[in-house]
């Protein structure tokens, strides 16, 4: 499939895994690519700036297809060391990068002269319009059902998606809630040139994650996620556990009072006790909605390559058909 995501990233399929923190290591991303989408490193998971460039030089012997780095900017007082990482991404070759959080544009001069494609992940049409004046390649357009943070409008990709369509002139994808060839299709008829998976990709056999973390996302479905850190204005969404009852027990008591601090317990430092070691109740972890289409654990390209044939005979055999008997 053909669209302006898979000329602009170089990519046979237009499917994107989205930067996942203490999942988006090299095996994850290069075998996305390998696959024909485009797989993407977690920078900030590694702990340095040489980390990265250790992961990207890994990644790269995985996989001779491109495949990109997230760079999440964080709202925090120590920032981490954003000018390595960027030096780590142009020295490694890295040909796309996906921007999250803040605003990026003090890395946009250098990523661009190093004539890096840049794809901002945006929860609104006004912070889109942003991204695409500032001067980013494309847009992920990330909706509310989507796993992670899904900033504090609330408007699920059904209104955002033809919304972003109305406004935009550079290309995005559809991020939040995809799964499989229904959501593709979808995605494109709503106006997206392509979708970004981050749950559905971590139920594959090359997620480098515990087996219980996929366990746990076959056994979830679509009413298992909640919402924390609303009052901090930090919104995420999580796959539920006693940890995150626990915490939302403690939004409920505090009110407008809670900080940071009162929550530390359950957010802080879990990802990897969760993710890695398959401690399931340790603390919040992201997930989305999606994990209620999730029933199996294939290879990525299985996940692929199936994503793709379904869409193909969705449009070509019941769409064609619905047109044809109009
Ligand atoms: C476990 C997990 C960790 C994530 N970590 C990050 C991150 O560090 N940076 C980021 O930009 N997005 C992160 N995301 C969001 C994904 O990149 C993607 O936008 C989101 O998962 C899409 O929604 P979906 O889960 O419904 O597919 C994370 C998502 C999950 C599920």
């Amino acid at each position: 499939m053909k669209t302006r995501i898979t000329e602009l990233f170089g990519i046979e399929h237009p499917i994107i895994q989205g930067g996942m923190h203490y999942v988006g290591f090299a095996e994850m991303a290069a075998a996305v690519s390998n696959a024909g989408g485009l797989g993407i490193i977690t920078g900030l998971t590694q702990k340095s700036a040489a980390d990265l460039a250790n992961e990207i030089a890994k990644c790269r012997d995985m996989t001779d297809k491109p495949f990109g780095v997230n760079l999440t900017f964080l709202p925090v007082v120590n920032a981490p060391d954003y000018p390595g990482m960027v030096k780590a991404i142009i020295e490694g070759g890295v040909k796309v990068v996906e921007t999250a959080g803040n605003n990026p544009q003090a890395v946009l001069p250098a990523l661009h002269d190093a004539g890096i494609k840049v794809i901002h992940k945006c929860t609104s049409v006004r912070h889109s319009l942003k991204a695409q004046r500032i001067g980013c390649d494309a847009v992920s357009v990330d909706g509310f059902e989507c796993g992670g943070h899904p900033g504090e409008d609330d408007v699920p990709n059904f209104i955002l998606l033809p919304r972003a369509a109305e406004e935009l002139e550079i290309p995005f994808v559809a991020s939040g809630g995809m799964a499989d060839g229904r959501s593709l299709v979808a995605a494109l008829a709503l106006g997206a040139e392509g979708m970004n998976m981050g749950t559905r990709f971590i139920a594959t056999k090359e997620a480098p994650v515990h087996d219980n973390v996929k366990a746990a996302l076959v056994a979830a479905s679509e009413l298992d996620t909640r919402l924390v850190m609303r009052p901090l204005r930090n919104t995420e969404r999580v796959l539920t556990n006693s940890a995150v009852e626990r915490l939302l027990e403690k939004e409920r008591a505090l009110g407008a009072n809670i900080k940071f601090e009162d929550i530390i317990e359950e957010v802080a430092g879990v990802y990897p006790r969760i993710l890695m070691d398959g401690e399931m109740d340790a603390g919040a972890w992201s997930c989305g909605m999606v994990a209620g289409l999730i029933k199996d654990v294939p290879t990525c390209k299985e996940l692929i390559d199936r994503i793709m044939a379904e869409a193909e005979a969705i449009i070509a055999g019941r769409l064609q058909g619905f047109a044809k008997a109009a």
